[in-house]
């Protein structure tokens, strides 16, 4: 059954990477979903996102990498034991897109217009959360993370960053298959949040 964007709007939630099975999502459905989602407004059209998509090997060392980021320095053996868990979840996630936001501060756009620089992430937050969508919509459950992996040292190089210097991570989509159902969540009134004149 297809459903329409206002069904999957309301259907997206946050599922955690330890609910999902084994079963990998066929990558090349995910890389349509990507091309899909990319086209979202963007100001100046600079095509900030930049996206990588790990095999198990790389989910694995991501994993490994937030475990030590999660460690510390190793003097606090509750950290230690968080690390240990954050690789475990981390490293077994079936599917894994890093989404990152490229903005060259020494362009002349960038230095012309600083606002470039939100803009630019603004794009890729909107291209994330079609990507979520677009998910939903093939039944494939996803988390998005910001977990500070790319505070490790060798972040960049196990993904294979394309330039380091120009790109801040914008969410760690992490993705699978998962049958756990998931609690309704509760807004605020939208009267608390709205001011409409039109009323
Ligand atoms: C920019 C951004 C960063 C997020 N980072 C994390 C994170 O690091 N860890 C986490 O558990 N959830 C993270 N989330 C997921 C939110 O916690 C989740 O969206 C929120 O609890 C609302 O639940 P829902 O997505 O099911 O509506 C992030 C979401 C966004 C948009």
């Amino acid at each position: 059954m297809s459903l329409g964007i206002k069904e999957l709007i309301l259907r997206r939630k946050t599922s955690k990477p330890v609910t999902f099975s084994d079963r990998i999502p066929d990558p090349s459905l995910v890389r349509e979903l990507i091309e899909t989602g990319r086209h979202a407004p963007n100001h100046h059209r600079t095509e900030p996102a930049r996206f990588y998509l790990l095999d198990q090997e790389r989910i694995q060392e991501v994993g490994r990498l937030f475990g030590e980021v999660v460690a510390g320095d190793g003097s606090e053996p509750a950290l230690i034991e968080r690390g240990k868990k954050k690789a475990r979840e981390w490293g077994s996630s079936p599917g894994l897109l890093i989404v990152t936001c490229h903005t060259d501060p020494d362009s002349e756009l960038a230095r012309k217009k600083p606002a470039v620089i939100e803009e630019n992430y603004a794009t890729c937050s909107c291209i994330c959360q079609n990507i979520l969508l677009l998910f939903e919509s093939e039944g494939i459950s996803a988390k998005w993370s910001t977990g500070p992996v790319f505070e490790h040292p060798d972040f960049s190089q196990v993904i294979g960053m394309q330039s380091p210097q120009c790109e801040k991570v914008v969410a760690l989509l992490f993705y699978g298959y998962s049958e756990t159902g998931l609690p309704e969540r509760t807004y605020s009134p939208l009267d608390s949040h709205l001011r409409d004149f039109t009323a």
